[in-house]
């Protein structure tokens, strides 16, 4: 399901150059310029709700949220039904920042009205392994998108494991980050 924006630039120029051919063609019979029945400009498309949700549902799938905070998704090789996306997963990140666990989406943004997500989400600073960057990096448009997909998919499972401070053991399942030696033996030898 591609989003159609592809084809609009093509379109946009075939409409732009029938528009100038045709208005000096009309312009070339008129005495007085016409200025009261002028249309308005035109503003800039706003996107539907149903396009909003087919192009969170689309951002989901290809900007890797589900990789993270979907149980099983890379293993299933994305093969998971919508229903069963974003209710978190147990697998811990676990590196010199502690242990991480992707949060439940489905409840968390239950939590929040749209405005709330969109003052949130563009400031967003989370521990690793969540590229909040890439979130920050995304249009107004996209990350709208992504909040009325998720709200689509209603508040479901339960909260994703409690972060752990570093030097915490994490209870398997979990990816251990492990430092280059070099880094390992400086830490370990103090600086
Ligand atoms: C590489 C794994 C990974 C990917 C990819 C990822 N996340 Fe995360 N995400 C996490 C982890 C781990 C946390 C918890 C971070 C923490 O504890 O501070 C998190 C936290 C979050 C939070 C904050 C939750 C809270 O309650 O504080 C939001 C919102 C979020 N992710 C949204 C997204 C969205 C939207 C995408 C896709 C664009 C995404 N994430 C992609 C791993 C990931």
């Amino acid at each position: 399901m591609n989003p159609p924006r592809a084809a609009f630039p093509a379109i946009a120029i075939a409409i732009a150059a029938t528009c100038v051919l045709s208005l000096a063609a009309c312009n070339a019979n008129l005495s007085e310029p016409i200025t009261a029945t002028a249309p308005a400009p035109m503003k800039p498309a706003m996107a539907s709700d149903a396009d909003l949700l087919a192009r969170g549902e689309y951002l989901v799938r290809i900007t890797g949220c589900n990789d993270c905070h979907t149980a099983g998704y890379t293993e299933k090789a994305g093969d998971v039904p919508t229903s069963d996306w974003l209710l978190g997963s147990p697998l811990g990140y676990s590196g010199p920042w502690g242990t991480t666990y992707a949060a439940n989406l489905r409840l968390r943004l239950a939590e929040m009205d749209e405005a709330e997500w969109m003052t949130w989400s563009a400031t967003l600073r989370t521990r690793p392994i969540m590229p909040d960057f890439a979130l920050r990096a995304m249009h107004d448009d996209d990350r709208r998108a992504i909040y009325r997909f998720i709200r689509s998919l209603g508040p479901a499972g339960s909260k994703a494991p409690e972060y752990l401070p570093p030097g915490s053991a994490p209870p398997p399942p979990f990816l251990q980050l492990v430092l280059p030696p070099a880094a390992r033996a400086g830490a370990a030898s103090g600086g």
